[in-house]
């Protein structure tokens, strides 16, 4: 809730870095005031507004929706994944949940597998290359069927639409002290693996895609800081589900193999 007043005297401390092989820096911004019903990246805004002002350069950032849909946006801010406000993202967040004469400390991503793009934003291609991985989905062409000629329960319908609430923002794997993509791969599985249309792909899909996430991403070790940095608060069950679908396919796999 609003409380109308406005913070001030607030330090910034953000992550500056010319490009991916520059080295970085932190840089000191002074807020003297900023309305505590402004949002964080309004917080960059206005602090951006006034760099140009100065002939300095902006600050980069990723930004787009700004309602919490697109996972574009992605700051580590003081140490914590897209802030101090559970199940928030960074675009999602107001200044009300910071104090007058506060420094924050604002940097982005830090994971091998998001290299560093310019200041706060990173490159996060891999999450692009996990997906391509999991390919086509079998699915009848012509007129869209009734939605009740396929009876799905509804504990199933309500499991998938919590893993299909993913939005792709990277916060886990930025959480995570392996850089794994495990929450990630596991959500984007577990969508399409729980419901009757996804099953003809089911176990090809989570080969694919598992193997792919190995590639760039650091490995799982159940430590759930992923599921306390996600702002869709996706539950790690989706790694369980994820593990199991993929030790199903690499038997189900070599029976098909030995069939050949
Ligand atoms: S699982 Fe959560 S933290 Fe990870 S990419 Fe999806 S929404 Fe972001
Ligand atoms: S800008 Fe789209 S989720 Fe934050």
């Amino acid at each position: 809730m609003s409380t109308g007043h406005d913070l001030t005297n607030l330090t910034l401390r953000i992550w500056r870095q010319a490009g991916p092989d520059a080295p970085g820096r932190f840089e000191e911004y002074l807020i003297e005031s900023i309305s505590d019903e402004a949002s964080f990246l309004e917080l960059l805004d206005i602090l951006n507004e006034r760099l140009i002002a100065e002939g300095k350069e902006a600050i980069v950032f990723d930004h787009d929706c700004r309602e919490g849909i697109c996972g574009t946006c992605s700051l580590m801010i003081d140490g914590q994944a897209h802030g101090p406000a559970r199940g928030t993202a960074t675009c999602q967040l107001h200044m009300r949940k910071f104090e007058s004469g506060q420094t924050i400390t604002i940097e982005p991503w830090r994971a091998n597998a998001f290299p560093i793009v310019k200041d706060l934003m990173v490159d996060r291609s891999p999450f692009d290359r996990i997906v391509e991985a999991g390919g086509f989905i079998t699915a009848e062409t012509g007129g869209a069927p009734d939605a009740n000629l396929i009876p799905i329960p509804k504990p199933v319908a309500d499991a998938s639409m919590d893993a299909a609430e993913c939005i792709g923002c990277g916060a886990c794997v930025a959480a995570c002290p392996n850089g794994a993509a495990s929450l990630f791969t596991g959500a984007k599985l577990a969508h399409l693996n729980l419901l009757p249309q996804g099953q003809a792909e089911r176990f090809t899909r989570a080969e694919a895609m598992v193997e792919t996430m190995e590639q760039h991403f650091g490995s799982c070790t159940n430590h759930g800081e992923c599921e306390a940095a996600c702002p869709k608060e996706i539950s790690i069950d989706v790694i369980a589900m994820m593990n199991a679908d993929y030790l199903k396919a690499k038997f189900k796999n070599r029976k098909s193999l030995s069939r050949a």
